[in-house]
């Protein structure tokens, strides 16, 4: 591949941008400067540093955030911050976009892509893939409610009960509810409809993923690749 397509591919501007950032020498591709924009290179599993700032190559982006409070997932965004707001400039010319929404309120694991295909499959309710929430409760509850999400709940615009994979009591006013569809406000109209009102909603988990515990609101990192979502 040429240098030149490595910047490109990865969100650095227009071709003739990127041609002048390398021939500027401004680039250096796996620890070596280089300011050929024809130079052939093999960009895979290597990095490249653009103005001393280190970049991983991936042909697709998979990065994993932790949303802060106050940023809608909207990509035009109403009334808050939209959160694409927080990546860096390369990764929006990508058009990295969010897997599903978490509410304006709703904190933790968001995970975003370029990779159509992989959006599609995260996202299907037939794929079955399980998003774990902490949820912070209003009222102090019993294991009676773990029973009836359990069990299945109704919600308006629903003829049929909409179930949890899984809801373990970890407090008086907390829980732990696992879901693997993506239904509009679930868990706070799960929640609602079980007895009870959500007060604080965080997501800890998306597939195999857990939202790692060094990972501060309202920052990202890489994955590795789909399979550390889906194994
Ligand atoms: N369910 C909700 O109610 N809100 C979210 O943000 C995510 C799931």
């Amino acid at each position: 591949m040429r240098l030149e397509q490595v910047l490109f591919s990865q969100g650095f501007g227009a071709r003739r941008e990127c041609r002048a950032l390398i021939a500027g020498g401004r680039v250096t591709f796996d620890g070596v400067p280089l300011d050929d924009p024809d130079a052939q290179v093999d960009p895979v599993g290597k990095s490249f540093a653009v103005d001393g700032c280190a970049w991983p190559y991936f042909e697709k982006a998979v990065i994993a955030m932790n949303k802060p409070a106050g940023y809608e997932c909207s990509t035009k965004p109403k009334f808050h911050p939209g959160v694409l707001t927080l990546l860096p400039p390369p990764l929006r010319v990508r058009n990295v976009q969010p897997v599903g929404r978490l509410d304006e309120d709703t904190t933790g694991l968001l995970i975003l892509t370029d990779d159509g295909p992989l959006q599609h499959r995260l996202i299907h309710p037939k794929r079955h893939v399980k998003k774990v929430y902490r949820v912070t409760l209003k009222h102090a509850a019993d294991e009676g409610i773990c029973a009836r999400l359990l069990a299945g709940v109704m919600l308006a615009d629903e003829n049929e009960l909409v179930a949890a994979d899984g809801a373990e009591l970890t407090g008086e006013t907390e829980l732990m509810l696992t879901i693997s569809t993506g239904k509009y406000h679930q868990v706070k109209r799960m929640v609602a409809a079980a007895g009870n009102r959500v007060e604080r909603l965080q997501r800890v988990a998306f597939g195999r993923f857990s939202l790692p515990a060094d990972l501060p609101e309202g920052k990202w990192m890489w994955l590795s690749g789909p399979s550390e979502i889906l194994g």
